[in-house]
Parts: structure tokens; sequence; C-alpha cells
């Protein structure tokens, strides 16, 4: 059996008295051991980020992190089509309200993650229903979930990795397919701004500074699509780094980032040290590994900091501390020892930590 990765003693738990256990059963992680992490939003001029869940927001040792940390709440989950749209295209509501509400009464910013995302919603938006109730249903269902939330959102990714997984392109998906590969982005911002005009609107992907080809064709994309009147607020960088990627790729992405004169949004950051399967055998030392980690991270955060002061929307984190992160979990990548995000499963300072402290200034 592998390690408690909560560092839970589960004989004193047993032990100890009824009110400590009933309180520690929700505690994911011990509070007793080692100096925390100074505050990261006190590391910072701009917002730091990270997400929850509502299954977290009974949990006494993650509120009092997410408190302690960042001044911005991303909901990882509650607020996609997958968790909102049920058959029929009915809505069920009580989980992203749940986490909106609690974002608001912690005096957090709330970012709304995603309206439209082509790998969800596909029970209902099929390429058999007719195109007029394709396009109806489409539109509802944004200005439904934007307009739910109208000046409660500090922004919403409005559409998800629109870019094929190469950067070739754009991605075959079914909202493409029924309303056109350009169109039906620039519906969903279109219907976006007018249930929620306050929100900064965001155009979210993925693997942007790993794959430059994929980066360049995402900023050909926005700059098209504004050209097209979609009212894009911003662009968000998932930042699920590859920390294997050649010194100043990540910083060359964010100089062309830049260009475009929009807010930029550090939306998904992890930098995971393991890699998938099926590789050469990897010789380096963990700590090799971890110099390379943090290497990276630290390049990412100077770039970010490098941004003119406007164009730094917040920098968030998916995930509080290693074991928060999906890529831990069973439903993600299902990798319990994997060290990912800036702070370690005690609230901590990992490696990383001082390489972003450092690039912000503090
Ligand atoms: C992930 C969640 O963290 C997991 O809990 C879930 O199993 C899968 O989705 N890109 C995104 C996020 O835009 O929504 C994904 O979140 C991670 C990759």
């Amino acid at each position: 059996m592998p390690a408690d990765p909560s560092g839970l003693n589960r004989r004193a738990l047993l032990a100890a008295p009824l009110g400590l256990a009933a309180c520690e059963r929700f505690a994911s992680v011990p509070t007793s051991a080692g100096p925390l992490a100074p505050p990261l939003k006190s590391l910072a001029p701009f917002p730091i980020g990270a997400t929850g869940m509502t299954g977290q927001l009974d949990d006494p040792v993650w509120v009092a992190a997410m408190r302690r940390h960042v001044s911005q709440i991303t909901p990882e989950w509650e607020l996609k089509p997958e968790r909102i749209l049920q058959s029929g295209f009915a809505y069920d509501f009580s989980a992203s309200d749940r986490m909106v509400d609690w974002g608001h009464d912690q005096g957090l910013r709330v970012f709304g993650h995603c309206l439209v995302w082509y790998s969800q919603g596909l029970d209902v938006f099929t390429d058999a229903l007719p195109t007029a109730r394709f396009a109806a249903e489409f539109d509802r269902y944004v200005s439904t979930v934007a307009g739910r939330y109208r000046g409660r959102m500090v922004g919403w990714d409005v559409v998800n990795e629109a870019v094929a997984e190469d950067g070739d392109g754009l991605r075959d998906c079914v909202y493409a397919r029924k309303l056109g590969a350009e169109a039906y982005i620039v519906r969903a911002f279109q219907q976006a701004r007018a249930a929620d005009p306050d929100a900064v609107l965001f155009l979210n992907d993925y693997n942007l500074e790993n794959n430059p080809r994929k980066g360049a064709t995402f900023l050909r994309l926005a700059e098209r699509l504004l050209k097209l009147g979609a009212p894009i607020g911003g662009i968000g960088t998932q930042s699920h780094l590859d920390i294997e990627i050649p010194a100043g790729q990540i910083r060359g992405f964010f100089r062309d980032a830049a260009a475009l004169g929009l807010p930029i949004h550090v939306s998904e950051l992890d930098f995971p040290m393991q890699r998938d399967g099926g590789r050469m055998p990897d010789l380096r030392s963990p700590a090799e590994k971890r110099a390379q980690q943090v290497a990276r991270v630290g390049e990412l955060a100077e770039a970010f900091m490098a941004l003119p002061a406007r164009q730094r929307f917040a920098f968030t984190t998916w995930g509080l501390r290693d074991t928060d992160s999906w890529l831990v979990r069973e439903e993600g990548k299902n990798r319990p020892d994997e060290s990912a995000l800036l702070l370690d499963a005690r609230g901590r300072p990992n490696p990383a930590y001082q390489a972003v402290a450092d690039a912000f200034g503090r």
C-alpha cells in the first residue's frame, strides 16, 4: 500500500477524543509540521489564484491555506458544462452556486472555467441535433450560465482548448462542425459579452509554451477572432509546463503573446516532475530534475513579471498544495508522489516557490 499522502497518523486519530477525530477527519494535512510558506499573495502585485472544489470546502486545513495564499479562486470542475449541463438541456447549478458563493464569502475574486469546451456537453450537443436547435441551445447555455453570475465573476474562460492538439489549425469538434470553425467561438464570446458585460472574457489553451507551433497558432487565432468581432478581453495560457523544454521557449511565447496587448492569465499552472510512460529511462538524479523544474518555473514567473502591469491579469496554480493537484488524484493522472505545485502537502514551500518569489521581486 502506498504511504498515506495526507501524512495523518491513523492510529493516533483513532485514539483521539471524538471531537478532534471528527475535525481531523476532514483535514487533508496536519498543520503542525514545519514553517508554512509565506503567503503567495504577498509575493505579487497582481492576483494569485488557485483552484477549489466543493469537496474541499469542509476541510479546515485547505480553507486556511486558501485564505492565507490566494486572492482568486477558479472552481476546478463545478462550472464546467459537464457538471452543469444535464440530459434534455436541463441545468444543475447546485455545485457551481456553492463554489461562487463560497468564493465571495471569503472575499476572493472568482474566475469562471469554462463555458465551451470541445470535450464536454457531448451527450446533448450532438451532430444529429438539427442545426437551428443546436445554435439556440448553444446560445442559451452560454448566456444562461454567464448571466446567472453576471457581475460576480472577474472573468470567464469562454472557449477552452480551441486549437488542434498538435497546434496545426483549429480543433475539429461538434461545435465547429455545427456552427463553423471560428464562428462558434465568436458566437460564444458575443453571447457571454451580452450576458455579463463586466467579466473579462478569455480564450484559454494549453501547451502554448511547450509547443511553439501551437503557441503561434493560438495567438494568430486570437487576432483573427478579434477582427471577426469576438470581444476577447484576455488570453489564458494553462501552463501545464513540460519542464524539459529548452530554456528561452517560455520567454519567447510570452514576448509574442504580449504583442497582442491583451491581459494574460497564467490560468492552470503546474509543473510535473514525472512524465507519461513509454520514454527512454531518465538517468538524472531527483536533485537534477528538481533543478530543471525550478529553472523553468522561474523562467515562466520572470516572463509573466516582465509583462506591462496592465497585462498581468492573474497567476493561477491548478491546485494549491501538491496533494490538491489533479495529477495526484485518481480521476486525473493518478500519480500519488507527484510534486508539481508551489507548496508541499503541508503547505511548506517547494523548491519552485523561491524561484517565483525571486522573479516577483519580493
Ligand atoms: C481537470 C481537473 O483538474 C480534473 O479534476 C478533471 O478530472 C479533468 O479536468 N485543462 C483544463 C482543466 O482546462 O479543466 C482540466 O482540469 C485540466 C486540463
